[in-house]
């Protein structure tokens, strides 16, 4: 049976928690495949909230091998409050699969994320500070270290000692910083940590084709989205991974041809936050409302989010880098309180009209969005459960938002719960 994708189309914190909580239903195995707890993937469940930031948001169903895949770069001492959290609301986390080849991060990685950022000064990317970056950044250099390096403390101390070797004079040249203690690191990931984690360390590869020969079905969930890939997001204003639909190829094991469904999750409007360009953000009262009534707050780090109107032309490249099926629209409601809706159809650039993402980013920079004008419902849509209760500006709206982008609306959401979605399309 092949896989399933789920992956981000505007900036993240589009609901693909949500959402992929919605699709696992189906699911045997729900495999994270990049970031790390940079990512905050909210389910809420009969009223009770659940923010993951590592555990694959499958998680919350019995029957679900929840996956981190080797793409993921892990804090243990996250993973370990966010299952200790889980169990303590009564959720069963002993199913969980970490692989081996995920990499580590350490509290240096973390360090030298704000480091940079503090050097970047104006410049700054806006980071989660979590020690993505330097932990993906050792990874390339290949000093990273992995999860299965846990389970030999010679090799471990060997590594963590030759990678410090490099971190310390950068820590100490470069940003008048005390070095690192590699016996303190080493105690803590292997004493503290490695017991806690280690039942869960496994061939995530093998359990994922094991899995799809058996004919079950995989979903791999991305974290942060299409527009912070490190090769197709807005950079330098992106992540340190590859969230697009690729990247689950890479990162949960598998290659395309397991895979036959992308579904994209997209916001009926579109948020950001961190720095970088964002051509339909609005400073007005729209704006505000969007933060608002959207809730717009990071999940984790609490940061006022950006918000604009819905942009077709990041979608429709969206469906190209991905190759997406079907689109998932979420927070739909959030727009019930506005008179008129705006989508951005195309840009306008030295008097020329754009239809397509410019490639070269300068242009995106300075880019006007065109818009098309929508009447607003008027309407509150959080208790509809199915397509014909919409009103009919709500399915107008939909329905142009496919049209623009080219591929159907699957599934709508109207609220932050569990059930709050209709079905819109097969
Ligand atoms: P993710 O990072 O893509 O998983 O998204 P986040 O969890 O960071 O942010 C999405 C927010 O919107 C969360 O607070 C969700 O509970 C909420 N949410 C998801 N879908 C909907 C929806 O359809 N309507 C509303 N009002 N909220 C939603
Ligand atoms: P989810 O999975 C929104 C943003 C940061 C910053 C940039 C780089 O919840 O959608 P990083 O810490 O990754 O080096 O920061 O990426 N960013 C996110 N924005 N949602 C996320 O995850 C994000 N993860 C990272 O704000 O602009
Ligand atoms: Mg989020």
């Amino acid at each position: 049976m092949p896989a399933t994708v789920v992956v981000g189309t505007q900036w993240g914190d589009e609901g693909k928690g949500k959402f992929t909580d919605l699709v696992a239903k189906e699911m045997s195995l729900v495999v994270r495949y990049q970031g790390g707890h940079n990512a905050g993937h909210t389910i809420v469940v009969d009223g009770e909230s659940f923010a993951l930031q590592l555990v694959p948001s499958g998680i919350l169903y019995d029957h679900i091998t929840p996956v981190i895949g080797n793409g993921v770069v892990v804090d243990p001492g996250v993973l370990i409050a966010e299952l200790d959290m889980l169990s303590a609301k009564g959720i069963d986390t002993s199913r969980l699969l970490l692989s081996g080849n995920a990499h580590l991060i350490f509290p240096y990685h973390q360090q030298l994320d704000a480091l940079h950022e503090r050097h970047l000064g104006q410049n700054k990317l806006g980071t989660t500070k979590r020690g993505i970056g330097p932990a993906y950044a050792d990874r390339s250099m290949r000093v990273g270290i992995r999860v299965q390096d846990l389970l030999d403390a010679k090799i471990f101390r060997e590594k963590l000692d030759g990678v410090l070797r490099q971190t310390n004079v950068v820590l100490a040249k470069v940003y008048n910083r005390l070095p690192v203690d590699a016996d303190a690191i080493a105690d803590k990931y292997l004493d503290e940590y490695l017991p806690r984690i280690e039942g869960h360390i496994a061939d995530t590869v093998g359990a994922v084709h094991d899995a799809l020969d058996a004919g079950q079905h995989v979903l791999l969930e991305g974290a942060q989205a299409t527009f912070l890939d490190l090769d197709h997001g807005t950079y330098p204003f992106v992540t340190s991974s590859n969230p697009v639909a690729g990247g689950a190829c890479t990162g949960a094991g598998v290659g395309p041809r397991d895979i036959n469904r992308v579904m994209g999750i997209a916001k009926a409007y579109v948020s950001r936050v961190g720095s970088g360009p964002f051509p339909t953000e609005l400073h007005d009262e729209i704006g505000d409302y969007l933060v608002d009534v959207g809730h717009e707050y990071g999940t984790n780090t609490g940061r006022r989010r950006r918000c604009g109107w819905f942009d077709a032309v990041m979608l429709r490249h969206a469906v190209r880098v991905n190759s997406l099926s079907d689109i998932a629209l979420t927070k739909l409601d959030v727009l019930d309180g506005l008179d008129t809706l705006k989508v951005c159809v195309g840009y306008e650039h030295d008097g020329q009209r754009l239809d397509r993402l410019p490639y070269h980013q300068s242009v995106l920079h300075n880019v006007t969005p065109i818009y098309e004008e929508l009447p607003g419902w008027k309407t509150d849509l959080s208790e509809i459960t199915e397509p014909q209760q919409l009103p009919g500006a709500a399915r107008d709206y939909i329905e142009f938002l496919e049209a623009q982008v080219g591929v159907p609306v699957s599934l709508v959401g109207v609220g932050p719960g569990r059930r709050q979605f209709v079905h819109y399309a097969a």
